[in-house]
């Protein structure tokens, strides 16, 4: 039997092509599973997962509740703004309190890049990142890729171009890590200031004109600008962003084919996609929110079933 290699989910790239592949056969039976008349199963019974969440979602948070569900694991929400963290208690304080509830599994968004792996060293239950700052988003960029391969047949050999905000994107990286180690080629596409100065090592390639990068590739996944991550401004105005970046059907119909429109969500409409393009069959926007559920049940299935290191 297939194991998943990890005792915790902190990014992409501590994974193996095997175990990215092992999520997604196991999304397939959960994914067959969620569509019949009967959603649950009792995979995960208890176990008690908590979501902590530091920073605001709508996806990530209903999807992994949704998840737990249909898993039937035990729930327990958890919002920062609501919680004692306002009268300053630190991050591994409030974990350890929630643990000695007898939590097993922790899914955690955080604005700290690495507050996941903190945690990970501190306490004794397993951690699922579910966003940590501008560093990764590990179970969007499964669900994206999942959706990929869903839609094309296969990931390997496919073209992705990652369009917008790349500096302050935790999807971004997590996706770049991902595609690659599934084989396909990546391209990343943007306004200077906003593309990493060192993103080349990682062996992407990249564009600055959004025509080319389009003519480029099979899929585009177009980022969301991360305003409330800039502290200066990285172009001079959205409209100009949204002229030069942003994608309209005007655009698409310029391509001599089609290509697959994603986004991870939230949408600023108008800004780095259009309505008419988010809503066009071209886009497999809600897809990837609908195969979010599955892909977050079999992470959970597998790493409650690992071995821990
Ligand atoms: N894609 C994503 O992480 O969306 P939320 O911030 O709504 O969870």
């Amino acid at each position: 039997m297939k194991r998943f290699s990890q005792k915790h989910l902190l990014g992409i790239k501590d994974l193996t092509r095997e175990d990215i592949e092992l999520v997604f056969e196991t999304a397939d039976n959960f994914k067959a599973i969620i569509n019949r008349p009967i959603k649950k199963v009792p995979s995960l019974r208890d176990v008690t997962i908590a979501n902590i969440f530091f920073e605001n979602s709508t996806r990530t948070r209903i999807s992994f509740e949704l998840a737990q569900k249909r898993l039937s694991a035990d729930v327990i929400n958890f919002s920062a703004s609501s919680s004692s963290v306002s009268k300053g208690e630190t991050l591994v304080d409030t974990v350890k309190n929630i643990l000695s509830m007898k939590v097993d599994m922790v899914v955690m968004r955080h604005p700290a890049p690495g507050a996941c792996l903190f945690l990970a060293k501190h306490i004794n239950a397993q951690i699922i990142n579910a966003g940590d700052g501008t560093h990764e988003h590990p179970t969007q960029a499964l669900l994206d890729a999942y959706s990929i391969r869903e839609k094309l047949g296969s990931v390997k050999g496919k073209k992705v171009v990652i369009v917008g905000d790349i500096t302050h994107s935790r999807v971004a990286l997590s996706n770049i890590f991902c595609l690659q180690k599934l084989g396909a080629e990546v391209m990343v596409c943007g306004p200077t200031t906003l593309i990493p100065k060192h993103i080349a090592s990682l062996g992407v390639k990249i564009e600055h004109d959004l025509m080319k990068a389009l003519q480029w590739c099979d899929v585009a996944n177009m980022l969301r600008i991360q305003l409330e991550r800039q502290e200066i401004k990285y172009f001079p105005s959205l409209r100009e962003y949204s002229m030069l970046f942003g994608l309209n059907k005007e655009k698409l119909q310029k391509l001599n084919k089609e290509i697959v429109i994603m986004h991870p969500g939230p949408i600023n409409r108008g800004v780095e996609i259009t309505s008419d393009v988010a809503d066009s069959k071209h886009s497999i926007i809600l897809d990837q929110v609908e195969n979010g559920v599955a892909t977050r049940m079999a992470i959970m299935y597998l790493l409650a079933g690992s071995s821990p290191q």
